[in-house]
């Protein structure tokens, strides 16, 4: 059964990965997925503003909101006393995945190998991050693992764009694609919000599920 979060996540098809340098920006660029349909963002712990912009976002309310590049278990408790809904690490680490249970967030370990997706299976998680998607073999590879782990789901990331992510959304075990094509680096620096709300709302449209 997959958790009430991850079902929102599969239902909006599309992780976006944030990283903000103050808790504003990170505001900023959440209220532009937002605006262009896209209710979700997964912070990363790559600044030390993450656990502040996660704060922010969560205050705000109507994003959903979880925790990126998540590394260390004391990064897991950072990022559920900010407020988010979802973990995310790059990679299998028991350390992150026991944090995540015994706070009982779901989590999104990093997995592209089978060995790799088989630790995460023994760990009791539902759904891996197949990272980094577009150098670990893509779509074949993605194909390839979902036959001998059917029932687990996958969320791609790493290198997908508004062309490619339909494609990876067409793979069965795949619950939703992740990535940050519709976050330019130019268009945050400069505080276009109105130019990643068209991205993200371009993503939308190309990534809506054919029964909507
Ligand atoms: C991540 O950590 O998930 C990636 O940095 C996102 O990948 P992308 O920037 O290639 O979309």
């Amino acid at each position: 059964m997959l958790s009430p979060v991850f079902a929102d996540l599969a239902r909006h098809r599309v992780v976006p990965v944030v990283t903000a340098r103050t808790a504003e920006e990170g505001l900023r660029i959440a209220d532009a997925l937002a605006e262009g349909g896209l209710p979700v963002a997964e912070i990363t712990f790559r600044t030390a503003a993450a656990a502040d912009a996660i704060a922010a976002v969560a205050r705000e309310g109507g994003v959903l909101v979880g925790a990126g590049t998540v590394l260390r278990a004391d990064q897991v408790d950072e990022a559920v006393d900010a407020g988010a809904r979802f973990v995310v690490s790059p990679g299998t680490s028991a350390e992150v995945i026991e944090r995540c249970r015994h706070h009982g967030i779901p989590v999104l370990p990093g997995a592209v190998t089978a060995t790799e997706v088989q630790t995460a299976l023994a760990l009791g998680v539902g759904a891996v991050k197949f990272f980094p998607a577009a150098t670990s073999g893509g779509i074949p590879a993605l194909r390839a693992l979902g036959a001998p782990f059917s029932g687990l789901g996958f969320v791609p990331t790493g290198g997908i764009d508004e062309a490619t992510a339909p494609e990876y959304l067409a793979v069965p075990s795949v619950l939703a694609v992740g990535g940050s094509w519709m976050l330019p680096a130019d268009a945050i620096d400069a505080g276009d919000w109105d130019r990643i709300t068209d991205l993200t709302r371009r993503a939308v449209t190309r990534t809506r599920s054919p029964e909507d």
